[in-house]
């Protein structure tokens, strides 16, 4: 099987390269290395990829030629993407239409006409339901962002699911709640959590720690894309990504104190616009259709990353 994963030196998207390249797949990439976090950090990503099977094209998607890069593709793993809540608003919210709602609507112009395509797997995520009205939230309930982030994820989400009534292009969207372990981005919460205290700096959480959050550890979201490219879904298909943890981010600070060995100095500072109170997903449909399943909790996932950024646990 020939995929084209889109946002490859990302962190989800160097995950999956490594996982599809070590079953043997052929792997083509592409990524611009945007600045939304320091572009060495992809180039080390890029890195972790082994080279035997896998092509890199370092092209941005609102110009590649899509057409060459389709071509023989059966599968699209589309990870590209401006993530982050906090710097949605304002000047920046430009650079999140590009990157999330123009790039995916040409990739899916490009799809309708790749001849070999079997499935489009898109990587959306829970910031499209916004401070939901039920937890854990199923992908029936209404979505409703928080953020000008989640309205470009859900923008490029109905594109997807429209793409496939209108033109049957075979997408598949995944939400992903909260993606967590080695390789995270450095502006996410456990990442910066974990660098502080190893250089016993102290930890700044933004609000009162009180969030609720769902995290899902980097295999199991990697899996969830594999069983989507692979199972028979119907076209449009949208399924929660949900690791099943309902924890606050107190105490996963609690969780790391125990892994770090001492009280940890953490500072509260003041909350981030378009931060949701809660998330939680109902992992049933997933679980159902794809027979996925969470696999790695919540200690040993943060166990892994602490490792994997210098310390003993
Ligand atoms: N990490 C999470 O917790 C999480 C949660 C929900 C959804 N998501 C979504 O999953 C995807 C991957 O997230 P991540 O954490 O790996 O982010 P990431 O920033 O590490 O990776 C995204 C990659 O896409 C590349 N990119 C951006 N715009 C591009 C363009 N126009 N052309 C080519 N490359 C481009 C970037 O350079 C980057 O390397 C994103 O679409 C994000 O919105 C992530």
């Amino acid at each position: 099987m020939t995929v084209l994963i889109t946002g490859v030196a990302g962190f989800v998207g160097s995950a999956l390269a490594r996982r599809l390249l070590a079953a043997g797949e052929s792997v083509v990439g592409v990524d611009s290395l945007t600045d939304y976090y320091d572009p060495g950090l992809k180039k080390e990503n890029l890195a972790t990829i082994p080279g035997e099977g896998f092509t890199f094209v370092g092209q941005d998607l609102n110009t590649a030629d899509l057409d060459a890069l389709l071509a023989g593709v059966q599968v699209v793993f589309h990870e590209a993407g401006q993530p982050g809540v906090r710097k949605s608003w304002g000047e920046d919210f430009a650079t999140y239409v590009d990157a999330n709602v123009l790039a995916t609507q040409r990739l899916l112009e490009a799809a309708r006409r790749a001849p070999d395509l079997r499935r489009l797997v898109y990587a959306s995520s829970s910031s499209v339901y916004g401070n939901a009205q039920v937890y854990p939230t199923s992908e029936d309930d209404v979505p409703s962002p928080h953020s000008p982030y989640g309205v470009t994820k859900l923008a490029a989400e109905h594109l997807c699911t429209l793409y496939a009534r209108n033109f049957d292009v075979p997408t598949v969207s995944l939400r992903y709640f909260t993606v967590y372990g080695p390789g995270q981005r450095p502006d996410m919460a456990f990442n910066r959590f974990i660098r502080a205290a190893l250089a016993g700096r102290p930890i700044e959480v933004y609000g009162s720690g009180e969030q609720i959050r769902d995290f899902t550890f980097v295999d199991d979201v990697v899996t969830a894309n594999l069983l989507a490219a692979t199972n028979p879904v119907p076209p449009g298909a949208v399924f929660n990504v949900s690791g099943g943890t309902s924890i606050s981010v107190n105490e996963v600070l609690d969780v790391l104190s125990g892994i770090a060995g001492r009280r940890l100095d953490v500072r509260r500072t003041e909350a981030v616009a378009g931060d949701v109170v809660r998330t939680g997903g109902s992992a049933d449909r997933i679980r159902r259709q794809l027979g996925w399943e969470p696999t790695v909790d919540v200690e040993s996932g943060l166990r892994a990353q602490w490792r994997s950024l210098g310390g003993d646990a």
